[in-house]
């Protein structure tokens, strides 16, 4: 079976083809990023990421099916991000899939796109079968999720502030790098000290697995200001792998606090953050001390993708999901409320 996936709920308009059956195959995975204009302004912004989705749409759906070498006419079904995401960014794409469906009489299957961030596990790890534990770690979320099946989840723990990958961006941005600098704070940690600084890990009181990053990135901030006021600016390097290793730390101990009280062999990480070389090896440290098997998508499934949303798509498609004319974006869905 043949899925196509759409994806334009941020800054990246995405289309894949997958087919399922045994395993799940990508036959093609197109990806257009806006990144560099919206560099420009440290942040995307919503008006401009909606335009350029509703120009490139039409060619990287075009792409996408020529890559995997078919037409419309083999797909079996079209998979689209609904939620959560830009209002505007989410509409182009959905639009664009209702008409497909419409215009071939194919059914339309409404993906959330945390759904889909899990489901690129798949991709990397045939092997991988819920039930399991997922942290999904992007910019705009940080969730400890129990994957009871393919399509059912309950989220145990969340950011109460920014998320991982926000905190990423916004302590990468005082340091001078360009948006968005997670990657950046990667490479330069590799070069830097990470005991050179002592950074805040924030508790929250009576909730074990929920995170908050605000009074990190804060600490981080407030280091890089007084250091330059006294003239004797800091060395980043030495910022860099402080702050990741102390977003590593957090994020391996409410997981892994997580996955004693399930008593969770399998872990599975995803999302943007979760290409971090530093939250990766942490992570496989702490999941081999204790007889854990972990499981991480590969690098080019980390950020945002269509070939998830294709993936998730298959699985949805599979339990029956459906979307009609009738479906609209929303900016916010907890993954607890698609599982009712
Ligand atoms: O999953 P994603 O592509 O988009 C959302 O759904 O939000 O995640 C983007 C986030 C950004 O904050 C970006 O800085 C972060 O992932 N990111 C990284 C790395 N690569 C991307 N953060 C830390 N280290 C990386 N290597
Ligand atoms: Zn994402």
């Amino acid at each position: 079976m043949k899925i196509l996936g759409i994806e334009s709920s941020c800054d990246e308009t995405a289309a894949s083809v997958v087919e399922g059956g045994n395993g799940i195959a990508v036959l093609s995975n197109v990806v257009a990023s806006q990144i560099d204009e919206h560099r420009l302004y440290g942040g995307v912004v919503p008006e401009i990421a909606s335009r350029r989705h509703a120009e490139n749409i039409s060619w990287v759906v075009r792409e996408s099916l020529l890559k995997a070498e078919c037409t419309l006419d083999d797909i079996d079904a079209i998979a689209v991000t609904y939620a959560p995401g830009l209002i505007g960014a989410l509409l182009v794409g959905i639009s664009f899939a209702k008409g497909l469906a419409l215009s071939s009489g194919k059914p339309l299957i409404p993906v959330h796109h945390i759904a889909g961030h899990i489901a690129a596990n798949y991709l990397t790890h045939p092997d991988l079968e819920p039930p399991y534990l997922c942290l999904v770690i992007s910019g705009g979320h940080s969730h400890i999720i129990e994957v009871k099946d393919y399509t059912h989840y309950h989220v145990i723990g969340r950011t109460r502030d920014d998320a991982a990958g926000e905190c990423f961006d916004k302590a990468a941005r005082v340091l001078g790098y360009e948006y968005p600098g997670g990657k950046f704070i990667d490479a330069a940690a590799k070069q830097g000290d990470p005991d050179a600084f002592k950074l805040p890990k924030p508790r929250i009181a009576g909730s074990e697995f929920d995170f908050s990053f605000s009074g990190l990135k804060t600490a981080v901030i407030n280091a890089v200001h007084n250091a330059e006021q006294k003239g004797e600016p800091i060395k980043r390097e030495d910022m860099a792998a402080s702050f990741q290793k102390t977003v590593a730390d957090t994020l391996v101990e409410r997981t892994m606090a997580a996955a004693k009280m399930l008593g969770s062999k399998k872990l599975a990480i995803a999302g943007g953050v979760s290409a971090n070389s530093g939250v990766r090896s942490a992570f496989d440290k702490a999941c081999t001390d204790r007889g854990i098997k972990l499981y991480m998508p590969e690098l080019k499934y980390c950020g945002d993708n269509a070939a998830m949303i294709a993936c998730q798509g298959y699985y949805d498609h599979m339990a029956g999901k459906r979307g009609d004319m009738s479906l609209n974006g929303i900016a916010t869905l907890s993954l607890d409320k698609i599982s009712e």
